[in-house]
C-alpha cells in the first residue's frame, strides 16, 4: 500500500541509512498531496488512468466533453470516495467539462484547479478521436478535426499544465496518450489521420521535454496497442472479423484491457521514473515485437 510519506532516501541509500527499514520501493508510486488532470478522462483508457492515480492518493480532475458526468463515472467518483485514507488522507476524483480544442479554455481551467487545489503536479493528455476514410479521398474537414483534437487539443492541454508547473515551480509530470499508430501504420485500417496525429504527438513530446527539462518538467508518451474501449468497439461492432484479425497481430494474441494501462501511467505519474523524459513507453502485447 502507498504511504502518504515521500521519503529523502531511496533504495541501496535508505537501506545503508535507515536504522528501522521502510519499503521506499512502493513509496514511489504514492502521489498524496498532488494533484492531476486527465483528459478523455469521462471513459475509457482516462478514467481507467484517473482512477489509478486518485486510488495512489492523488486528487484527479477528468476533463471531458460532456457537461455532466454519466453514472458510470459517478459510480466511479464514488467508489474511490469510499477508499480508506492513509494517514489521513486520500485521492478523490472531480469532473470537468471542457475541449481540448478550444486553448484559452485549457489555460482557464487549469488555471481554476490551480486556484482550488494550490498546484498542479500530474498532466495525463489523453483525450483523441479516431475516424477512418481512404487517403487519396480523406475529406479536409475530417482530417482537419481529428488533427485539432489529437495534435492541437494534446499541445493546449499539455501547455495548460505546463505554464502552471513553471509558474508554481513544480518538477511535473506530462503524460500524453500517443499509440502503436504513431509508429507503425495498422493493417487493413485506414486511419492516415489517427496514425499521423499519433506519430505528432511522439515527436510534440520530445519537443517538449527538451525544452521543459531545464525546468524539471517531464513529458512523455504512453503508446498503447489494441485496447478494449468504446473507440475500438465502434469499429469492433461493426466488422465482426476484426477481432480475431486484430487479435492474432501481437504475440499475447488478445486485445488489452483500460485496467492495463495502470501501472505504466502510476510509474510515469510518480518518483519511480524521475529520470524518464523525452521516451515513448509501448503497452502494446508486442505488436511491434513482430
Ligand atoms: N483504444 C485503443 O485501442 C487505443 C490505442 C492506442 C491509443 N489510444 C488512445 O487512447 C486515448 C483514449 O482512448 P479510448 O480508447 O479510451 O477512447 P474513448 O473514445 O473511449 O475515450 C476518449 C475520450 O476522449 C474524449 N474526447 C474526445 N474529444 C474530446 C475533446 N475535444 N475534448 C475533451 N475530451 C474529448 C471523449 O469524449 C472520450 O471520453 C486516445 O487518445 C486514443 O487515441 C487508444
Amino acid at each position: 500500500m502507498a504511504t502518504s510519506a515521500q521519503p529523502q532516501v531511496m533504495g541501496v541509500a535508505a537501506a545503508l541509512a535507515s536504522a528501522s527499514p521502510i519499503r521506499t520501493a512502493l513509496s514511489q508510486f504514492s502521489l498524496f498531496d498532488r494533484v492531476a488532470l486527465v483528459t478523455g478522462g469521462h471513459r475509457g483508457i482516462g478514467l481507467e488512468m484517473a482512477l489509478a492515480l486518485a486510488e495512489v492518493g492523488a486528487i484527479v480532475y477528468c476533463l471531458d466533453l460532456p457537461s455532466k458526468p454519466d453514472q458510470d463515472w459517478l459510480k466511479v467518483q464514488s467508489y474511490a470516495a469510499q477508499l480508506p485514507a492513509v494517514d489521513g488522507k486520500k485521492g478523490r476524483l472531480e469532473y470537468i467539462a471542457g475541449d481540448v480544442t478550444d486553448q484559452s479554455e485549457m489555460w482557464s481551467i487549469v488555471e481554476g484547479i490551480v486556484k482550488k487545489e494550490g498546484r498542479i503536479d500530474v498532466c495525463v493528455a489523453n483525450a483523441g478521436i479516431l475516424r477512418g476514410a481512404e487517403c487519396l479521398e480523406y475529406p479536409a474537414d475530417e482530417f482537419r478535426k481529428l488533427i485539432d483534437v489529437n495534435v492541437n487539443g494534446v499541445l493546449f492541454t499539455a501547455q495548460a499544465a505546463g505554464r502552471q508547473m513553471e509558474r508554481l515551480g513544480i518538477k511535473g509530470s506530462i503524460i500524453m496518450t500517443a499509440s502503436m499508430s504513431g509508429s507503425i501504420a495498422n493493417q487493413n485500417q485506414h486511419w492516415v489521420a489517427y496514425n499521423t496525429s499519433k506519430s505528432a504527438v511522439k515527436q510534440m513530446a520530445r519537443s517538449m521535454a527538451c525544452e521543459l527539462g531545464v525546468k524539471g518538467i517531464r513529458v512523455n508518451t504512453i503508446s498503447p496497442g489494441y485496447i478494449y474501449t468504446q473507440m475500438t468497439r465502434d469499429f469492433l461492432d461493426t466488422k465482426s472479423h476484426l477481432m480475431a484479425e486484430w487479435s492474432a497481430q501481437n504475440p499475447l494474441g488478445r486485445l488489452g484491457r483500460p485496467d492495463e494501462l495502470r501501472g505504466v501511467v502510476l510509474w510515469l505519474a510518480g518518483d519511480g521514473s524521475t529520470f524518464c523524459t523525452g521516451s515513448d513507453i509501448i503497452v502494446d502485447g508486442g505488436h511491434r515485437a513482430w
